[in-house]
């Protein structure tokens, strides 16, 4: 017993008393769409594994190769170590691919977003304003927090009062800085990037764009939603790359000066080699992914409209990732057990991830699931159409 673990069991019990304590569950995954649980196999509707490519042999033997020539981990911070080739030849390769002058890569997603975010508010011309989505990704928030700003909210997806907030700061100096999500990772929705760009150029405003769940699954050859409109684009290779780690794209100037001022880069340890060799493997084939994108698309369309006949609330999701609104969490974690009684694995989202009454199945599709995976699924959103119909009474 630790002489504070007083504070950290009263803090758990207030939460487990509000049903919002977070468990773990330990369990095998047999392969990515296959998880197995005290004994029981289900299928994976919670994976942001949106092609299927963590399980691609090219990917995994590539992985295994350069962990083999280049060994386990890469021994310091790139600044320290100096720059191993494969990571410049990789930048240069995905600048090349997202169609950005540079492209800097990073150990997480979280990272990046907590770093860039605070460093851009250390350093740019004070006062810094910053104008962000309600509903951005919780690493967002962190970077502002950081960067020590008080940040100025739109309504979600809201690009009128985005507009109107921009409008009462019209005459302040210094810098403003716009950050958002393009596709939502909790709603499955999209901003509407063309307009957002001319708000943007028309305040003078600098785009902060995070593509983690676009980057691969949309664009023509999956380069995302965002490096068209961005200053800076963050993307993720943790998602539809199947790997892990993340990356800043935007012009040569930026990305020089990340290296120069932002701790979340200089400060840490460069991803491993195996690491790389598997983003590498990822960007050889990205552009050839078309059918897998398609049959994903395919598999959106199917279960989305489907829920929806069945009277399942999806929210304004365009996307793979489908919400499906439950509103109380204690309904939520109830569907999400009785899914799990038809082998079906969603995990329930519930406050303070997302606001009061908004609790929900956050379902993930991918092209890796096939026709009868599907049906399954919808099969047994059959047995959930009581809970909701209480919900809504
Ligand atoms: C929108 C968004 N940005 C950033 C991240 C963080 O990415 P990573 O998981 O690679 O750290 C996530 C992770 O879920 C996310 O949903």
């Amino acid at each position: 017993m630790n002489q504070f673990d007083e504070f950290f069991y009263n803090s758990l019990k207030k939460r487990a008393k509000k049903g919002i304590e977070r468990n773990l569950k330990s369990i095998y995954l047999n392969n990515l769409f296959q998880i197995q649980y005290k004994n029981k196999k289900y299928i994976n509707f919670a994976s942001n594994d949106y092609l299927g490519l963590s399980q691609d042999l090219r990917i995994k033997s590539k992985s295994q190769e350069w962990v083999k020539r280049f060994g386990a981990g890469s021994g310091a911070s790139r600044l320290i170590t100096g720059n191993a080739a494969y990571y410049k030849d990789l930048e240069k390769e995905l600048a090349d691919f997202l169609g950005t002058e540079a492209a800097l890569i990073f150990p997480s997603g979280w990272q990046t977003n907590v770093g860039v975010v605070a460093s851009l508010i250390e350093n740019f011309p004070k006062p810094v304003w910053v104008f962000t989505d309600k509903l951005n990704h919780a690493s967002l928030h962190y970077g502002c927090k950081a960067g020590q700003v008080k940040q100025i909210r739109f309504y979600h997806n809201d690009l009128i009062h985005l507009q109107e907030r921009l409008d009462r700061f019209a005459n302040e100096k210094g810098t403003k800085i716009i950050l958002t999500e393009t596709l939502f990772s909790m709603d499955g929705d999209m901003i509407d990037l063309e307009h957002l760009r001319k708000i943007a150029n028309y305040h003078k405003a600098f785009l902060f764009l995070d593509d983690a769940h676009a980057t691969g699954v949309y664009g023509n050859k999956g380069q995302g939603l965002a490096p068209a409109y961005a200053d800076l684009t963050m993307g993720t290779f943790s998602k539809a790359w199947g790997s892990f780690g993340a990356y800043v794209a935007g012009s040569r100037l930026l990305c020089q000066w990340l290296i120069n001022f932002c701790s979340a880069f200089i400060h840490t340890t460069a991803l491993p080699p195996t690491v790389i060799g598997s983003i590498k493997a990822a960007l050889d084939i990205m552009p050839d992914l078309n059918n897998l994108r398609v049959k994903l698309q395919n598999n959106i369309l199917k279960v989305r409209n489907q829920l929806t006949l069945l009277g399942f609330n999806c929210g304004n999701t365009n996307s793979q990732i489908i919400p499906i609104i439950i509103g109380s969490a204690e309904n939520a974690y109830l569907c999400s057990k009785i899914l799990r009684d038809h082998n079906i694995w969603i995990m329930p989202i519930c406050p303070p991830t997302v606001i009061p009454k908004s609790s929900r199945l956050r379902l993930t599709l991918s092209a890796a699931h096939d026709d009868d995976e599907i049906g399954l699924l919808l099969n047994s959103f059959n047995s959930l159409k009581k809970i909701i119909q209480n919900e809504k009474v």
